[in-house]
């Protein structure tokens, strides 16, 4: 059932969703989500973004190949640069952050089959019956990277207002190439972000888990 949310109330309660039902989305609502999330800004109304929703027997495919490669520990190759050093603030909530994760789950710090195979999760699409992919043209630059992310929050955000979980993935863009491939997108389409959507299965322990936020005056200023 479809249920209606205050913004304020739809981005606050929003969180990564990391098991969902088998039930499919139905063409009728990616439509209605995809185009509502077409409002997103962007620079000069550009809408720079390039979209491709798996599902169905593309999605399998998709999933066992990135599968294969994850499993296989094939080194990443992602059509965007990533970061060489974090800073060290930033490194420490990502540390943090796993490491909150773990507990929740009840992982051990040196369970390594059991990190593996969350990690590897990452590319069965959690379960999701949906794997989405945003792709921008290789002419553009960091400049259109921004509006492809406002993009990207609105699918997550109104996915949220029409009941469907999402969950952003940097790993979905670990192999680009394979990706591409298997949809038959051509190489001057570099992928940025993936996405699994579908609707929550709440019984499962990940979805339990909460991630927290630094507190405001760490990062804002008002002047
Ligand atoms: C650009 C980006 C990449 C992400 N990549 C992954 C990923 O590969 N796997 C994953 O499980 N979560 C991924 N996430 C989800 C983040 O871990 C999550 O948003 C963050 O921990 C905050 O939790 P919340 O979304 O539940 O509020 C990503 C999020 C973003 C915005």
């Amino acid at each position: 059932m479809r249920t209606e949310v205050d913004l304020i109330e739809c981005i606050t309660s929003r969180k990564s969703i990391r098991g969902f039902k088998s039930s499919s989305v139905s063409n009728a609502v990616l439509r209605e989500l995809f185009a509502a999330a077409s409002r997103a800004p962007s620079y000069a109304n550009s809408q720079p973004w390039e979209v491709a929703v798996v599902t169905g027997a593309k999605r399998d495919e998709l999933s066992h190949n990135l599968y294969d490669l994850a499993s296989s520990n094939v080194a990443i190759n992602p059509d965007f640069e990533t970061p060489k050093e974090w800073p060290s603030v930033i490194d420490q909530r990502t540390k943090d952050h796993g490491a909150r994760r773990f507990k929740a789950l009840n992982i051990e710090r040196d369970d390594a089959d059991a990190r593996n195979a969350l990690r590897l999760s990452n590319f069965r699409f959690f379960d999701a019956p949906c794997a989405v992919f945003f792709f921008m043209d290789e002419a553009l630059t960091s400049w259109s990277s921004t509006d492809i992310g406002m993009y990207a929050q609105n699918v997550a955000l109104c996915a949220h207002a029409m009941g469907l979980g999402t969950c952003l993935q940097a790993s979905l863009a670990y192999y680009p190439d394979v990706v591409r491939k298997t949809l038959g997108i051509p190489e001057s389409k570099k992928l940025l972000l993936g996405l699994s959507l579908g609707y929550p299965d709440w019984d499962v322990a990940l979805n339990s888990y909460t991630s927290t936020r630094v507190d405001l005056d760490e990062y804002l200023k008002i002047y």
